[in-house]
């Protein structure tokens, strides 16, 4: 049903892996006196991920995950954010690291954040591979961000184009290739 596209490589794998590490530190830092750290990746983009930052946390961590889901197979945020699988585990009183892939109008991680503060967790803190600010549509920001991005229609590293291309190991822009052309 998609018009035929290409993909054309934006941040290499060794480019995010690098980010990664970076992110490991500070987060182990602001978490250096924590019991055990609920990390929780927001399914499904963020599976990628949330696999290559857990390895580089070196603190006691539990994995939750939750699916939220706002775009379905199209290209727009559909603004509605559904909860489709909640967490296995209690988060009351703990620390809580939110682990997303892109936050693009905010609808996803704003709705997320606070359906699981209502939890009250001790202290959530949240933290997106991606920011296209451009798109921005309720004010929310990540507490860490890997890589601000323009407004283009990204895929790759657990990010999806109507469920493809999630297993791309790179961050790739969607561009559509004239039939005729
Ligand atoms: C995508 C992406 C983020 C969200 C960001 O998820 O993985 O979760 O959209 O967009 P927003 O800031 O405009 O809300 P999607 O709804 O496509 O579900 P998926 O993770 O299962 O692909
Ligand atoms: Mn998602
Ligand atoms: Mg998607």
């Amino acid at each position: 049903p998609h018009r035929p596209y290409v993909i054309d490589e934006m941040i290499s794998a060794k480019a995010i892996a690098a980010r990664i590490e970076d992110l490991a530190r500070e987060i182990r830092t602001e978490f250096a006196d924590t019991d055990k750290l609920v990390v929780i990746g927001l399914l499904r983009g963020s599976f990628v991920f949330i696999a290559d930052l857990v390895r580089e946390l070196d603190l006691p961590v539990e994995v939750d995950f939750l699916e939220a889901s706002s775009y379905g197979d199209g290209m727009e945020s559909s603004r509605e954010v559904r909860i489709l699988k909640d967490l296995r585990g209690q988060i009351e009183g703990r620390d809580v690291l939110i682990v997303e892939d892109i936050v693009d109008t905010g609808h996803t991680l704003a709705h997320v954040t606070d359906y699981l503060q209502t939890r009250h967790p001790a202290r959530l803190r949240t933290i997106a591979l991606l920011d296209k600010p451009a798109r921005r549509e309720v004010d929310f920001k990540a507490y860490w961000t890997g890589f601000e991005i323009p407004d283009a229609f990204v895929v790759g590293y657990g990010i999806d184009f109507a469920q493809r291309n999630r297993n791309l190991p790179y961050i790739g822009k969607v561009r559509f290739v004239d039939d005729a052309a």
